[in-house]
């Protein structure tokens, strides 16, 4: 079986790193499976892409599609062009796509479309907000994945109401927490940045287009953040997106700007922190594990259960809201959490020992269908042998 991992952007890493380390243990005993790291190169600079892999312990990638930077559609179309012929010198049995960037949904479409078979980690989540580009990209992924590998209940029971079959779902864990698990504690000792004190200081981070590209959005934001600021220092790692809007606008000197973070610096840094500021998707379930109150500055999340039982409270961008629930946290009023069902480092094991108990005999036929096959009416494949 030959089965090709897919990343492109900065969330990704921490999701593939523990899926390839299991395949690897499980070459180690002499398995037949091979594994291909296809990096899209959505994300390419140093310090969104090269940093994890090297922290991570991710060796090259395989095959660099070097795609870039571009609008939505261009990066889309980019990567399926891209991806298009990997996929028909290659002939993988599988494609294994993480989370909900537009290298997801572009890797998933582009080998459906090859009748190669696409097993989705991260399946099911669901913020039911259609002007997030990743809402599009989770819903067209879960369309037409194979095999769904999800982090909660909830996400097997969205999936289940949009008619996904139940033997299609499975639940395993969450496994940028298995990276999180193996990582910890080389992340805590990595030195702090100067002068800060641990549980002495907040973290911000903020990306979302919703948030970042409106002017009037991203100063209402920064607003609050500059009264927080008197209260306690606040460090930034400022996104690349991000970035060039902020030089308008004015900072308070106790908010620390840096670059983007690699993922040790970075974990390290949230572990000691007091509480945490963002927007990501991500960042909410780290802080869930660790045990860090979270602000989440977003309307709506696709990860509720961090809401639920974990440290995550949505407070919206209403600055009101924002400075509220900050001020509860830093007199002290956090509630007790808990540390979501399987989220337990051993998600991308469950996920590797599934794909490999598929029937052989059965993965086989689907990858003879792929490559070249031409349409029957009724869109169904002709099966051709593999040469
Ligand atoms: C993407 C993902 C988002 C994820 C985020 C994490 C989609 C739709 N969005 O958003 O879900 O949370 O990554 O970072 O896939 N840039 C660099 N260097 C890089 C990559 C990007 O400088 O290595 C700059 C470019 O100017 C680019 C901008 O960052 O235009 C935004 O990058 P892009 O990949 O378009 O989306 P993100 O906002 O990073």
């Amino acid at each position: 079986m030959k089965y090709f991992l897919i990343a492109g952007a900065r969330p990704n890493f921490m999701k593939i790193a523990p899926i390839h380390r299991a395949f690897a243990t499980r070459r180690n005993g002499h398995s037949t499976e091979e594994l291909l790291i296809v990096h899209t190169g959505q994300h390419y600079s140093r310090n969104m892409s090269d940093d994890f892999f090297r922290d991570l312990g991710i060796p090259e990638p395989d095959i660099n599609l070097c795609v870039g930077s571009g609008s939505h559609a261009e990066q889309t179309a980019r990567i399926m062009m891209a991806f298009e012929p990997a996929c028909l010198e290659h002939r993988p049995d599988w494609v294994i796509v993480v989370g909900d960037v537009n290298s997801t949904v572009a890797c998933a479409l582009t080998a459906k479309k090859l009748g190669i078979r696409v097993a989705h980690v991260e399946a099911g989540l669901r913020s039911r907000d259609m002007s997030m580009p990743e809402e599009i990209n989770r819903l067209c992924t879960d369309a037409i994945t194979d095999l769904h590998f999800t982090t909660d209940a909830q996400a097997q029971e969205n999936l289940l109401k949009e008619g996904v079959p139940s033997e299609k779902i499975h639940f395993v864990g969450n496994t940028m927490i298995d990276t999180l698990s193996q990582q910890i504690g080389r992340a805590r000792e990595v030195p702090l940045p100067d002068g800060l004190i641990p549980g002495q200081y907040a973290v911000l981070t903020l990306h979302r287009p919703a948030n970042v590209d409106s002017p009037d959005r991203l100063a209402q934001i920064l607003g609050a953040m500059n009264v927080i600021a008197g209260r306690i220092p606040i460090v930034f790692p400022v996104h690349p997106r991000t970035a060039p809007r902020l030089k308008e606008l004015e900072i308070h000197p106790s908010i620390r700007i840096v670059g983007p973070m690699s993922y040790l610096p970075f974990l390290g840094l949230v572990a000691r922190s007091r509480m945490v500021l963002t927007d990501s998707g991500g960042i909410q379930e780290e802080t869930t594990v660790l045990g860090v109150p979270c602000l989440t500055m977003r309307p709506n999340t696709e990860r509720p259960i961090t809401c639920e039982i974990g440290t995550n409270i949505l407070v919206g961008t209403d600055p009101q809201r924002i400075l509220q629930e900050t001020n509860s946290i830093l007199n002290g009023h956090t509630r007790p959490s808990a540390i979501p069902q399987k989220w337990d480092g051993h998600a991308a094991e469950r996920i590797v020992d599934i794909l490999v108990h598929q029937s052989v005999e059965e993965a086989s036929l689907v990858g003879a269908l792929a490559i070249g096959a031409e349409p029957k009416p009724g869109g169904r494949f002709d099966v051709i042998a593999r040469p």
